[in-house]
């Protein structure tokens, strides 16, 4: 009797330290593990190889998810092949959700649409001039290196990177790199949360962004102007 229960014991222990390491993912950094999104109930590890992660227990990721990107999907598929997350990212399916076209495709390749943060990839649209990005769910969106084409293909409504590529933003005028048709509410969208942050205003020409106090100058001196034709 005490031998079986110290084999039962012995088994139940056994069977409470067996893990399961999921596969290897690339997220947005090499080094930190919060690029990758949630593991589930489970955390993420080192990967087997450089620059990699990996659930650290994929029998611990459990069913009640939320946010899910294609890294816990990837490293711990719940059924064969399904690598993506859901649109709805409550799970894991087998197809990726696409962004939406750019047209950046050149010579049958998307080598001229530009790079993205190394999670991402892009695809060729099924035609002779656009790309999309493969998966806009990958990985979570970072918050630098983005170009107007990843913002362009993975979001709806801010489809162009503001001045420093850390968000999408949606200026009304276009993209936050453009010569012409400034705005003071472009500029503030597109310099906001960075060196040029204090250029909201657009110049009179509209060519470009500048201080608010370069053109409260211009005021000051036009009142100068006006006042100097009333003396
Ligand atoms: C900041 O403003 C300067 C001067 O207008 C410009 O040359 C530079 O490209 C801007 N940098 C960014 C990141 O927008
Ligand atoms: C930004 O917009 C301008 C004006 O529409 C355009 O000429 C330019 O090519 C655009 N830049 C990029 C990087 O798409």
């Amino acid at each position: 009797m005490i031998k079986k229960l110290l084999i039962l014991s012995l088994s139940a222990a056994l069977i409470l330290a067996v893990v399961t390491p999921g596969a290897d993912v690339t997220c947005n950094s090499n080094t930190d593990s919060t690029t990758c999104g949630p593991a589930g109930a489970s955390t993420w590890a080192a990967g087997s190889t450089a620059n990699k992660f990996k659930i650290a227990d994929c029998t611990a990721v459990g069913s009640s998810l939320t946010g899910v990107f294609d890294t816990l999907c990837t490293s711990c598929p719940p059924s064969a092949g399904n690598v993506y997350a859901k649109p709805d990212q409550t799970g894991c399916i087998n197809t990726p959700t696409a962004g939406s076209n750019v047209a950046c495709q050149q010579a049958g390749a998307c080598d001229n649409c530009g790079t993205l943060p190394q999670a991402f990839s892009w695809t060729k649209a099924s035609d002779t001039t656009n790309c999309v990005v493969k998966s806009c769910f990958a990985a979570p969106q970072p918050t630098t290196g983005l170009t107007d084409n990843f913002c362009g293909s993975c979001q709806k409504t801010n489809k162009f990177a503001n001045s420093y590529g850390t968000a999408c933003v949606n200026p009304t005028g276009g993209n936050c790199t453009r010569k012409a048709s400034w705005t003071d509410d472009d500029c503030k969208l597109c310099n906001a949360g960075g060196a040029n942050s204090t250029n909201v205003k657009a110049s009179a020409d509209k060519t470009s962004c500048v201080a608010a106090s370069s053109s409260s100058q211009i005021i000051a001196v036009s009142a100068l102007f006006l006042a100097s034709l009333f003396i």
